[in-house]
């Protein structure tokens, strides 16, 4: 067993850093006041390879391996979780999904485009009253002699408004549950694709784009189907298994930056005469932020390598997601308390950390779903 990186995962994760400190760091308190995704970063990240990491050298992308996708997105997350999510959405979540289910020509038209930052992906499975339950979609595509006609809303769609390509999910025969459920792959500009921003302030991920897809007899030709008919529900769920890695590296990100933040606050404030640093309850806290930051982080990185290695990772992702964002939660939580006032404004910002994690216990599957999966795979199916 080697717990070191190699040369190349060591170069990738210093040019992740360098990417996070100096070009996403400095923008990220500004696009959470705004509200607005810093676009320059798209191309950026396309420029520096990591918009295509796994995808292969003849589709445009990197070929990296996972674990150093992992650590891409650990570094990301450390400085801004709009910036990662991005990423986890559009390499995660759409072109890994088009790499292990696309058609040679699929393939070619979109992975290149995307691996450049030209286009952007989103992916669109949750609806009004399907999230955790994502066999009850109730999008239909009502399939016609040369085409597929899609009828239905899709709620929370990150990159959604500035997205050119989207994964969407349609079911062909609700009786069929997630049997009925067909992937498809649709141009943004395609008539009867309409997308808003969805409604609301978020509590965290300001900077990140949410839309709400609406679909009103949008037809799309047959080879936009994306796998075989019937092959959805497989397709959306083998895509968050790549997904959720992303997001628990993007937590590990979360709770080192608030550690990081805690380890110079403590050096630094003075209360009682002395640095707070210097009192155990503070150490406490920050010696089990340290603990739970180091065990996620092996967490993450098991599950990367074992999808690096073939072998089955569902649970292993699971157990890394659910692990690393509930520790980040409350990593987040205690550094607010230990920086105090400070902690509660934006000019510090682990109060930004704070609201951003609650995402990333949500989406691409609650806690509750990790431990859904977690426990099927542990007890087993009858
Ligand atoms: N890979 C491949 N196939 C899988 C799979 C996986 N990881 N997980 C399940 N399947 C297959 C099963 O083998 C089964 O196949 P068969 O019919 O051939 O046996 C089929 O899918 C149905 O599986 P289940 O019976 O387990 O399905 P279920 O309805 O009980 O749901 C669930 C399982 C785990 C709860 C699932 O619904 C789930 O993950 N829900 C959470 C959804 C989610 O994460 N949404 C987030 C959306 S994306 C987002 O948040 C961010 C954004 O902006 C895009």
């Amino acid at each position: 067993m080697h717990f070191e990186l190699t040369p190349e995962q060591v170069a990738v994760q210093a040019r992740a850093r360098a990417f996070a400190v100096e070009e996403v760091a400095p923008l990220a308190r500004e696009a959470d006041e705004k509200g607005k995704f810093p676009m320059q970063l798209v191309r950026r990240m396309g420029e520096l390879g990591f918009l295509g990491g796994p995808i292969g050298a003849e589709y445009g992308g990197t070929g990296l391996d996972y674990l150093s996708c992992a650590l891409v997105y650990e570094e990301l997350g450390r400085a801004d979780s709009s910036v990662r999510g991005f990423l986890a959405v559009h390499e995660g979540l759409v072109s890994l999904c088009i790499r292990d289910w696309g058609s040679e020509s699929q393939k070619r038209r979109y992975l290149p485009r995307l691996a450049s930052g030209e286009w952007i992906g989103c992916y669109c499975l949750t609806e009004p009253n399907a999230g955790s339950d994502a066999a009850s979609i109730e999008t239909t595509a009502r399939e016609e002699e040369d085409c597929y006609i899609l009828n239905g809303e899709k709620i929370w769609i990150t990159n959604g408004n500035i997205a050119d390509v989207a994964l969407v999910f349609a079911s062909r025969d609700r009786s069929a549950r997630h049997k009925g459920i067909c992937a498809f792959i649709i141009e943004t500009s395609t008539p009867g694709f309409f997308r808003e921003k969805v409604a609301g302030v978020e509590l965290g991920h300001r900077a990140s784009d949410h839309a709400r897809v609406v679909f009103e007899e949008c037809r799309v030709p047959k080879n936009a189907l994306l796998g075989e008919p019937g092959d959805g529900f497989k397709v959306a769920m083998a895509a968050l298994d790549h997904g959720r890695i992303g997001v628990a590296a993007g937590a590990v990100g979360v709770a080192q930056a608030c550690l990081d933040a805690c380890v110079a606050f403590a050096r630094q404030r003075r209360q009682f005469g002395k640095r707070i640093g210097d009192f155990q309850m503070i150490q406490a806290s920050i010696a089990d932020m340290a603990a739970d930051v180091e065990a996620a982080r092996l967490l993450v990185y098991r599950a990367a390598w074992l999808k690096q290695q073939g072998l089955p990772s569902t649970r292993e992702t699971s157990i890394a997601k659910l692990f690393a964002t509930e520790i980040a939660v409350k990593a987040a939580s205690d550094a607010v308390l230990i920086h105090g006032g400070r902690g509660y404004s934006n000019a510090y910002p682990v109060e930004r950390y704070y609201r951003d994690i609650k995402g990333l216990q949500i989406y691409e599957g609650t806690s509750h779903i990790q431990r859904i999966v977690i426990a099927r795979d542990v007890i087993g199916k009858e």
